[in-house]
């Protein structure tokens, strides 16, 4: 094992729509499927040492989408938080939803408000859902509110929590899984994820189980996360080199 646990994972949940084309079904049936695989994520999560799990639930962008579609998803989120309240505190979830709040309905908003007040005690995993949200404009938000001078790497990153109403501020992105065969961010946590390893999986998001989280989880497991430093030196390898002190002694003689 190389690294401690993905203890912040996000994921960018893509295919639903594919899969639902592919066996003949409205796009939104795939959206429906897609709501009980987040359930299943959320479930499973905390036992392998996840934490934050953060979802691209409707991006600033997905506005662009036919109204219909748009309607299918907020009702959707809407029942999701109205309805696996309980579910939340029985495992432990803390639910959070970042984004844009001018935009949404007042109900939703009611739901967000209801369901983050009775959830906000749970403490094996804090589940943040984005709605209506865009990275770039986050960034701007938070840039356009700060004094130029007084700009550092912390100071920013609290005031982009801020911007996207996370309370409380959680630390970046370790593990950025995208489903659905893509292979691109979508303006999704672009600042917090600047060292995020990143695990494509083609898997549609209407099937995402556990058996690929743990993939995901095992491959984020194999990589060697510098963070632009050198590789800590192996000890087995160091071990069965001379030091510098003996290869000098070598070549002099
Ligand atoms: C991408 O699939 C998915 C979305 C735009 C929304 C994600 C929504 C859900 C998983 C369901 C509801 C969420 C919650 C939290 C209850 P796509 O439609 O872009 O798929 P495609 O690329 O195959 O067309």
């Amino acid at each position: 094992m190389l690294n401690e646990p993905p203890r912040h994972t996000a994921i960018i949940m893509d295919g639903n729509g594919r899969w639902a084309s592919a066996r003949g079904l409205p796009r939104k049936a795939g959206h429906r499927q897609g709501a009980k695989a987040v359930e299943r994520v959320v479930r499973g999560a905390p036992d392998l040492g996840i934490r934050i799990l953060t979802l691209y639930a409707f991006s600033a962008d997905n506005w662009k989408r036919p109204p219909r579609e748009v309607e299918t998803l907020m009702d959707l989120l809407e029942k999701f938080l109205r309805t696996k309240q309980s579910m939340c505190e029985r495992e432990g979830v803390r639910l959070c939803v970042i984004g844009r709040r001018d935009r949404l309905r007042p109900s939703i908003i009611d739901a967000i408000v209801q369901a983050e007040s009775s959830t906000k005690n749970g403490d094996r995993l804090h589940l943040r859902l984005a709605v209506d949200y865009s990275a770039r404009d986050a960034i701007m938000s938070a840039a356009s509110q700060l004094e130029p001078g007084k700009l550092d790497h912390e100071a920013f990153a609290r005031h982009l929590n801020r911007v996207i109403h996370s309370a409380p501020s959680v630390p970046d992105v370790d593990l950025l899984i995208r489903t659905g065969g893509e292979k691109r961010l979508s303006d999704f946590l672009l600042w917090e994820s600047a060292y995020a390893e990143l695990v494509f999986s083609e898997r549609m998001w209407p099937e995402f189980g556990m058996e690929d989280l743990e993939q995901a989880v095992s491959e984020y497991d194999q990589r060697n996360r510098r963070f632009g430093s050198l590789p800590p030196p192996h000890p087995e390898s160091w071990a069965a080199r001379p030091s510098r002190i003996e290869a000098q002694a070598a070549t002099a003689e």
